[in-house]
């Protein structure tokens, strides 16, 4: 097991990964000076698996913990969903102290962590992700929310959890598409900030896709760590922490153009660190072969790395102005200076496009 901490003052928390943890999370939060009446929010997919298993293990704080179970998908995190929470908690007669325990991917993360943040005016979260693309980023650094019809993430909140358990055992369920969506945002750290980690994810790229423990382990655990190392630096996204949208600037774009059905979020972050891979060898000099190293990785592992010519349509385009990042017509984007290392840049929104068309 590894084990370190998120250090954001009197917002500090430890983070665990390894195997076993939801059989001991009880005891952890105990030590982390947790106890109260305990909510477990979880999914119809996640829930049939684990969560008998996580209402005993929560036994040290509450003899009785409630179970909150929502539909699986991305459609869940909605008002009507979040309204549902409360009526449960408030029905339970949960107080200042409870604590919200969210046992799931992101979905039910950023659902479970708003819906904490926001119940009386906050109660304690405890993480616990069970996807690789929710133990690898969103279970930690505090970015909580929901989607409006409108556009996704757009209700939310910073709101920092007590505790982060990733336990890796999960992961064996997770479907393959799932598995290798996650991959695309732990490859994407290595990309930005660390040229070594890049060159050991080439070597181990086969005992992680056959998940074999002593790698999810250690992946997991890295990813976290340098999310942990910039999320301390940049808590609130003021500058630093835009490093880790590698990626996403395109495959935000790709996602909306696609009305978010026809690709999984980590496949069109990993067409669009490809893509970016690109702007940067026409922006900044970035070497060819760069492109190629992460490209290669990304086919390994079997995901999309091209933008197909069918979805090159105006409502990509029309998604890439749009996007969050953008400032006065300027697009914020992060730029590879090499396998390792990246920086953020602004570009006129309009050279953004005539570059990606070239492309
Ligand atoms: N807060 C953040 O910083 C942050 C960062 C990235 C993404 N996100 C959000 O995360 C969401 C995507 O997360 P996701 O990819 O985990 O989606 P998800 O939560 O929908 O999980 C993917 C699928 O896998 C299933 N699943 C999860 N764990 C499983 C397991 N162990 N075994 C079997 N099935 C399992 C789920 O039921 C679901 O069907 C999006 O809403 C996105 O906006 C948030
Ligand atoms: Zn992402």
């Amino acid at each position: 097991m590894q084990h370190f901490s998120v250090e954001l003052k009197q917002r500090s928390h430890p983070v665990f990964v390894g195997s076993g943890l939801l059989d001991t999370i009880g005891d952890l939060a105990q030590a982390a000076g947790l106890s109260g009446r305990t909510a477990v929010v979880t999914d119809s997919n996640v829930g049939p698996l684990y969560l008998d298993r996580l209402l005993r293990a929560l036994a040290p704080l509450d003899r009785h913990p409630l179970a909150i179970q929502v539909a699986a998908g991305e459609h869940s995190k909605s008002l009507d969903t979040l309204a549902r929470i409360y009526d449960q908690l408030i029905e339970a007669r949960f107080d200042r102290r409870s604590i919200i325990v969210a046992l799931g991917g992101g979905v039910v993360g950023d659902l479970a962590g708003f819906a904490a943040a926001t119940f009386l005016r906050g109660v304690a979260l405890i993480q616990m992700p069970t996807s690789l693309l929710a133990q690898v980023d969103s279970a930690l650094g505090g970015k909580t929310g929901i989607n409006h019809p409108l556009g996704k993430n757009l209700i939310g909140a910073f709101y920092q959890p007590r505790l982060v358990a990733a336990d890796i055992t999960l992961l064996q369920s997770l479907p393959e598409r799932e598995f290798r969506e996650g991959l695309a945002e732990a490859v994407k750290y290595a990309a930005i900030m660390d040229g070594a980690m890049f060159a050991q994810l080439e070597q181990e790229a086969g005992v992680i896709l056959r998940r074999e423990p002593a790698a999810l382990e250690a992946l997991v655990a890295k990813c976290l760590r340098h999310k942990a190392a910039v999320v301390e630096r940049d808590e609130q996204e003021h500058g630093l922490r835009a490093l880790l949208n590698f990626g996403h600037t395109v495959g935000h774009a790709l996602e909306a153009a696609t009305d978010y059905s026809g690709l999984l979020h980590g496949e069109a972050v990993a067409i669009g660190m490809v893509a970016e891979a690109r702007l940067a060898q026409a922006l900044v000099g970035l070497e060819p072969h760069q492109t190629t190293r992460l490209q290669s990785w990304l086919k390994a592992a079997g995901l999309p790395t091209e933008i197909p010519a069918t979805w090159r349509n105006d409502r990509f385009f029309s998604a890439l102005s749009l996007d969050k990042k953008r400032e006065h017509d300027q697009t914020r984007l992060v730029l590879l200076r090499k396998i390792g290392q990246a920086s953020v840049v602004s570009v006129p929104s309009h050279e953004l496009i005539d570059y990606l068309n070239a492309l």
